[in-house]
């Protein structure tokens, strides 16, 4: 090759490789939300993206020099149609980071994909503790039900409740939350005299609580996924429950911010142990809660939204971190690791599990200003999944 077409040649290269990678950061970078937008978790797909497209509309949706784009799409709350949608994104549309996953068994379905493509999988709602394992692209913003469950198994005999049914959903974060809490009330001296398990799917509480009623323990023990907590605690007030004497305690899942102003005054006093309360007394929180209100009259963010709030976070930043390339090993990497003030207090990204240790609070519903709301009144700091096994 003569010299001039040699530097010919070289110039050619020098300019694709600039076009390519001058395309690489001018091109969108795809975030794919797959949630349960209609079907039984629709109030959880419903506040995660109106949290999500908050987060975009104060932070702006060009990050790093590149464009964002949200890719909103319904799995119905079925988990084979998010299996679906999550492969059309990947493949299809080339999505750079998948997130939400309304329900456990969405995220696991998903998970392979996630590891096959080397895609960063962000996980705003599915709460069970074994989801992380699933697949070392998983990065979890929510919390998981046995960092919920131990702090109610360690409040609830210090408090006079020695005697406990447990009633959950017959699934992965049921049976964490079920486990989690009675082995803490055992080893604090309580009891756990039957343990109930309702299905996922339209469940009837009623004959569950018949039994309860006849077994007259101290307290109730409930874990039911966002959105179904205003039907039990209907249920529970119309059978006389609180009034033969029997206490009403769980997860906060079930005084869900989304509905707990609509549960009426025989709500008061119901104690839950959480990571997220909409009255949650910081600087941050109460221009979260404002902001979010304001863009969407009529909700007020729950738990769900802050997964969502705080999982486009970690996006955003870990975009920052990697100026802006959209590679799957590198944005995971950049999501280990992250320390941050969230809406719902400080949180951190555990690099070794991926999994969010943050603070677990112990709330009581009480009414605000005329509004019912679940008040913080302890709090148990930076709580790490119990559940890990390794
Ligand atoms: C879940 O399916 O993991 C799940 C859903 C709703 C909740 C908690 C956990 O409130």
């Amino acid at each position: 090759m003569k010299k001039r077409q040699f530097l010919n040649a070289t110039a050619l290269a020098v300019l694709t490789l600039t076009a390519v990678s001058a395309f690489a950061q001018d091109s969108a970078f795809k975030i794919g939300l797959v949630l349960p937008m209609t079907g039984q978790q629709a109030s959880t797909g419903r506040q995660i993206e109106a949290a999500a497209r908050l987060y975009m509309a104060q932070n702006g949706d060009t990050v790093a020099g590149r464009k964002i784009e949200l890719i909103v799409k319904d799995d119905t709350t079925i988990p084979d149609v998010t299996k679906r949608l999550s492969q059309e994104l990947i493949v299809n549309d080339k999505v750079n980071v998948l997130a939400g996953f309304g329900i456990t068994p969405s995220a696991f379905a998903t998970a392979p994909l996630a590891t096959q493509s080397k895609t960063p999988m962000v996980v705003m709602a599915a709460a069970t503790s074994s989801i992380t394992q699933a697949s070392p692209y998983i990065v979890r913003t929510s919390f998981t039900l046995a960092q919920a469950a131990v702090a109610m198994g360690d409040w609830a005999p210090k408090n006079g409740i020695k005697k406990v049914v447990t009633l959950v959903s017959d699934y992965g974060p049921g049976i964490d939350a079920e486990k989690y809490f009675k082995e803490r009330l055992v080893f604090n001296g309580g009891q756990v005299i039957d343990s109930l398990r309702v299905p996922l799917r339209g469940p009837d509480f009623a004959p569950f609580l018949q039994k309860v009623r006849d077994l007259k323990p101290d307290a109730l023990f409930v874990f039911v996924p966002s959105g179904a907590g205003a039907a039990v605690m209907k249920q529970f007030l119309e059978r006389g429950m609180d009034k033969a004497g029997i206490k009403l305690i769980g997860t906060g899942d079930i005084t869900d911010d989304d509905q707990i102003n609509d549960m009426g005054d025989g709500a008061l006093g119901v104690v839950t142990s959480h990571h997220y309360s909409a009255a949650h007394p910081s600087a941050v929180n109460k221009k979260f809660v404002q902001a979010f209100e304001k863009a969407n009259p009529g909700m007020r963010p729950n738990f769900m939204a802050v997964g969502g709030y705080d999982g486009m976070r970690v996006i955003y930043e870990a975009l920052k971190a990697t100026k802006g390339k959209g590679d799957g090993p590198a944005l995971l990497a950049a999501m280990k690791g992250q320390i941050f003030e969230s809406p719902r207090g400080p949180m951190f990204i555990d690099a070794q599990t991926r999994d969010v240790v943050q603070n677990i609070y112990l709330r009581k519903v009480e009414k605000v200003n005329g509004q019912l709301f679940n008040v913080e009144f302890d709090v148990i700091k930076d709580v790490k999944d119990p559940g890990k096994t390794k």
